[in-house]
């Protein structure tokens, strides 16, 4: 373990004032959507993370070109030079799938590297491509590329097995400038999803969101630039929100907007924590100090989101008795607990449905319950992430122990969250980078 590492040093209850960046599961999917045109885009708000540099990197290749200041974005893509995202991005981030409505509308083909699974799940694509398939592609695989081609895609009615957020979009950005009407209905309605979608509204897309889950898109020819603000990250809301209660303080965290996080905050007061919604963002404390437990299930949206599981089962050590979770979005979610056990935590997993929600991972041998025994006291330890919202977990874990941690692993937190050190650091946790020992201050 002498990779690059994070020291941390809790400072006692975290306190004080935070500014969410730009969603990256709205950012990213939006710098795809660029490429749908050859007219100058402008995107604020976008966060300076690896995986936006990523995506930004696979659009170059493609043929954009792009300034990138200050969280704005000019991008534009006059030409696609070539169809194929390299191989070298495979398991680098979820996006190359998204790449292949652009590349068929543009240049009649694309050639997009397999993604594989990870560690909270199989992550499959069979959605994606089935649909693909629906709208006129014709798919092969070699190599480990998918090698995709469609002369025009054209409007088909698609039902989606599960609200998979990655194949709504994926089927959004193919059905805009398909020839004729595309339904995709069981689709998910994240609010990272309806900005991509007032995305494409800007530039001329036709889309219709009914109140089943359905949309109707009604090809068009052409689209045109646009110039948008993503969306505050709510993930990132619900991490500092949940350090706020779990450490008995008080943050107020800007940009934070209670209409996409309604099912958070009510968790939020079940476990006896306080929140207070002002002009700009939203106050989360924790003045009484003691905590109560609660039981949590995932779901797609509006129901409590899976990237906010991890930093709240950080909360429930905290909270007294013994709190359930169910998670029913990704069947291998719980592989973080153990590093938390390590600290002090008291949790034992379960394959059962610990819930009432339906779930697909019933009866399948898979770890996807999880029971926290609390209040437990976390102590420092060396600690590895193995993916980044757990990640950002183990940064609250450690601000919240009695003692130091070494977090390593964290690129996987820096591919997702900007300037999360100097973050916590303005919040009271002492917090160095180091790397093979020699530290500096960030
Ligand atoms: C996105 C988010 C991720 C979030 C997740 C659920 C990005 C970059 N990532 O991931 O942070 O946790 O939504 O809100 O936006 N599935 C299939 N076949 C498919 C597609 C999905 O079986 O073709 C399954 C998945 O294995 C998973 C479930 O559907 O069990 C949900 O996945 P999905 O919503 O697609 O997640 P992502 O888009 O990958």
């Amino acid at each position: 373990m002498r990779d690059k590492y994070y020291h941390i040093i809790p400072g006692g209850p975290l306190q004080g004032r935070v500014k969410l960046s730009g969603a990256k599961n709205a950012a990213t999917k939006e710098i795809v959507a660029s490429l749908l045109t050859t007219e100058e885009c402008f995107l604020e708000n976008v966060p300076h993370i690896l995986d936006i540099s990523l995506t930004l990197e696979m659009c170059q290749e493609l043929g954009s070109q792009f300034v990138f200041e200050k969280h704005v974005l000019k991008i534009r893509t006059p030409k696609i030079q070539k169809p194929q995202v390299s191989k070298s991005y495979s398991g680098r981030n979820r996006i190359p799938i998204l790449m292949v409505g652009p590349l068929l509308h543009r240049y009649g083909e694309a050639i997009v590297p397999v993604v594989g699974g990870d560690k909270i799940g199989r992550r499959p694509i069979d959605f994606h491509l089935s649909a693909l398939e629906k709208m006129g592609a014709e798919i092969n695989q070699k190599d480990n590329l998918y090698i995709i081609k469609a002369k025009r895609l054209h409007g088909a009615e698609i039902f989606l097995p599960y609200p998979s957020v990655g194949a709504t979009e994926n089927i959004l950005l193919n059905g805009v400038l398909a020839e004729g009407r595309t339904i995709i209905r069981n689709a998910a309605i994240e609010p990272e999803i309806i900005d991509l979608v007032m995305v494409l509204q800007k530039m001329g897309a036709i889309i219709e969101l009914k109140e089943d889950r359905t949309y109707i898109i009604d090809g068009v020819k052409n689209l045109r630039g646009f110039r948008h603000r993503v969306l505050p990250d709510r993930i990132e809301a619900g991490s500092f929100a949940a350090a706020a209660i779990a450490s008995g303080g008080d943050i107020f965290i800007e940009g934070a907007e209670q209409i996409n996080m309604v099912t958070f905050i009510n968790k939020i007061r079940l476990v006896g924590g306080e929140i207070e919604v002002r002009e700009g963002g939203i106050r989360f404390f924790n003045k009484k100090g003691s905590l109560r437990a609660t039981n949590i299930e995932t779901n797609t949206h509006p129901g409590f989101m899976t990237d906010w599981q991890p930093p709240f089962v950080v909360l429930l050590t905290q909270a007294h008795g013994e709190s359930i979770i169910h998670e029913t979005v990704f069947e291998n979610r719980f592989g973080f607990t153990s590093e938390l056990i390590k600290m002090g935590a008291n949790i034992k997993l379960s394959t059962r449905c610990l819930g009432s929600l339906p779930c697909r991972f019933e009866n399948k041998g898979f770890s996807h319950s999880c029971i926290v025994f609390g209040k437990t006291k976390l102590h420092g330890a060396k600690i590895k992430v193995p993916d980044i919202r757990a990640g950002f977990s183990y940064l609250i874990a450690a601000s919240i122990a009695e003692g130091a941690s070494e977090v390593f692993g964290v690129d996987h937190i820096e591919r997702g969250y900007e300037n999360i050190a100097n973050k916590l650091r303005a919040l009271g946790v002492k917090i160095k980078i180091k790397r093979n020992h020699a530290s500096r201050d960030i």
